[in-house]
């Protein structure tokens, strides 16, 4: 004879663990990164700009900074003039990291929604 009793328990408890990756999400919103600005040196700013846009430097970030590598080091151009006609010098740790002095709040933040864990604080120092 079927035991329905069993059956039905092993049904319930299937749907328990099949469904969990859903149900445990339930009410939990996606938190988007909140990269943290609040660093002394940006404070000082009287206007608060980053190297280039904004927008730009959320989604190209990556490649002005392998540019300036390449540009430092096989170029040995030590000056970045941007597009608004500002010059930089060229520098991850004087100076990206002198106003992004908080790299956990700020670049770490980020990087670990995004799932990314460059490489360049092997040999480079964040402060
Ligand atoms: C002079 C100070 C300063 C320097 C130098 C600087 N930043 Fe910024 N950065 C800022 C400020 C201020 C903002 C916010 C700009 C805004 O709100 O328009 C910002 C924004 C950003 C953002 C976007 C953050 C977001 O919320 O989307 C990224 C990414 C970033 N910077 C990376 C860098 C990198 C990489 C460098 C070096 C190549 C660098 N920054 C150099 C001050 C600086
Ligand atoms: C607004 C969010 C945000 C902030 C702030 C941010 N990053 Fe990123 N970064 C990303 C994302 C997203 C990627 C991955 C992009 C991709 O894979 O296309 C990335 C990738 C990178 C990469 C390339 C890594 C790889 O393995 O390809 C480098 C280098 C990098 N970021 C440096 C920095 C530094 C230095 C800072 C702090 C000064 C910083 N980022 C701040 C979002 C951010
Ligand atoms: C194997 C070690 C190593 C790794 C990993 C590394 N770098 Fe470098 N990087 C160096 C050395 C050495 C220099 C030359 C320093 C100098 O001439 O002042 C340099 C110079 C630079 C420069 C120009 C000069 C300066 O002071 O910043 C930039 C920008 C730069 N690296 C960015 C990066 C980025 C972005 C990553 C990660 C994607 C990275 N590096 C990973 C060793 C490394």
């Amino acid at each position: 004879m079927y035991d329905g009793g069993k059956i039905i328990t092993g049904i319930v408890i299937f749907l328990l663990f099949a469904l969990f990756p859903i149900y445990s999400n339930f009410g939990k919103t996606y938190k988007p990164p909140k990269p943290d600005l609040n660093t002394p040196e940006i404070q000082k700013m009287e206007v608060k700009k980053c190297v280039e846009p904004k927008e730009y430097m959320r989604a190209e970030h990556m490649k002005l900074l392998v540019d300036w590598r390449d540009a430092a080091l096989r170029e040995g151009k030590r000056t970045y003039i941007n597009s608004r006609g500002e010059s930089y010098f060229i520098s991850l740790q004087n100076t990206c990291m002198r106003c992004h002095s908080d790299k956990k709040k700020f670049c770490d933040e980020c990087h670990k929604h995004a799932g990314v864990s460059p490489y360049c604080w092997d040999c480079h120092f964040a402060k």
